[in-house]
């Protein structure tokens, strides 16, 4: 069967973001492109979605009903499915419920966007891979070490085996303001401890490239604007440690890096295992789609502004 967004995406395109609350969610509707009429679903649960450029209706992932319902509603072209639960350690703790969510509520979106021949893009991780032996490119193998990597593998095989026409984008660790109320990130939590004269302690032999998350939006848009299938990574351009990483947030803050002490990730025994560098390879990033990895201090800087920027 021919799917309606393989003829090119030259239309008006209807686009589903599910968990449109989400830091990446509401990043996606910030920097939708003029002709996307885009909608999205929320829990009753979430802080508040007033105020989100999308039209919304309230629908939980792991229901079937709700989310044809859902589907119904918007007749996407394109479901962008970011709803689960993102919390590494709330995972390893809480199996039976992650599960629930990250794998049977993705099954549901797969479903239904092989019933509405909508092309799905899903989001997975870089805790795909172990972390021995960066940087990983879209054909490197997969092996998780931790639950929430385990399922985002398990899911991955779900939408490349149900579903027609897919796409998985693995972003690496993201960073920007979350909705009020919604998840923190590690930079948003530094920012806040150190303005409040907390000492904190970041681990120096955990590597990443992190990722501004309107630069993950960004790659999504482009995977669809031009009809890409497959799996794409999406990263930011320096390689460094955590603590390296919380250094650059005090520098940008002004903020007083002597707070700030480096440990090894043997240091918090009690969450969930980490791999130590599962940095990606973003030539196909940048080759492929045309977009920039975008730098440490280019990220942090605009996250200042915005910030200034707000009432
Ligand atoms: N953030 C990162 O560093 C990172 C890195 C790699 C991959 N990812 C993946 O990228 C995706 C987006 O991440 P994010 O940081 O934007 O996550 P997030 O801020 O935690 O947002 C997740 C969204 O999913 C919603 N959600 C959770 N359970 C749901 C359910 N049962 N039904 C409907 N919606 C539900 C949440 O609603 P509530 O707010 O109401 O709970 C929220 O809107 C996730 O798949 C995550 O695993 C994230």
């Amino acid at each position: 069967m021919v799917k309606k967004h393989m003829d090119g995406i030259n239309k008006i395109e209807r686009v589903l973001i599910t968990g449109g609350t989400g830091l990446l969610g509401i990043a996606l509707q910030q920097s939708a492109p003029a002709d996307v009429m885009g909608f999205f679903n929320y829990l009753p649960s979430s802080s508040s979605p007033v105020g989100l450029p999308f039209p919304a209706m309230v629908a939980d992932v792991t229901d079937n009903r709700q989310m044809e319902a859902v589907f119904k509603w918007a007749m996407p072209d394109v479901v962008i499915h970011t709803a689960a639960i993102g919390s590494v350690d709330f995972a390893e703790k809480n199996r039976e419920e992650t599960r629930k969510v990250n794998l049977e509520g993705t099954k549901i979106v797969a479903a239904l966007c092989d019933d509405f021949q909508a092309l799905l893009i899903y989001i997975s991780s870089n805790a795909v891979f172990d972390g021995r032996t960066p940087f990983y490119s879209e054909t490197s193998p997969v092996n998780p070490i931790n639950y929430y990597g385990q399922l985002k593998v398990e899911a991955e095989n779900v939408v490349r085996d149900s579903c027609e026409s897919w796409a998985i984008v693995r972003p690496i660790l993201m960073y920007g303001w979350p909705h009020p109320g919604e998840r923190d990130n590690p930079v948003v939590w530094w920012v806040r401890s150190l303005e409040n004269g907390s000492p904190i302690k970041v681990v120096d032999n955990v590597f990443s490239k992190p990722l501004p998350v309107w630069s993950c939006a960004e790659v999504i848009w482009q995977v669809i604007r031009q009809g890409r299938t497959g799996i794409y990574h999406a990263a930011g351009r320096d390689h460094l440690s955590l603590y390296q990483f919380a250094l650059h947030v005090a520098d940008v803050f002004s903020l007083d890096a002597k707070l700030i002490t480096p440990v090894p990730d043997s240091f918090f025994p009690e969450i969930a295992p980490r791999p130590k560098d599962t940095s990606f390879d973003t030539t196909k990033m940048e080759m492929e789609l045309g977009v920039k990895c975008i730098g440490i201090r280019e990220g942090l800087i605009r996250m200042k502004i915005e910030r200034a920027g707000k009432p």
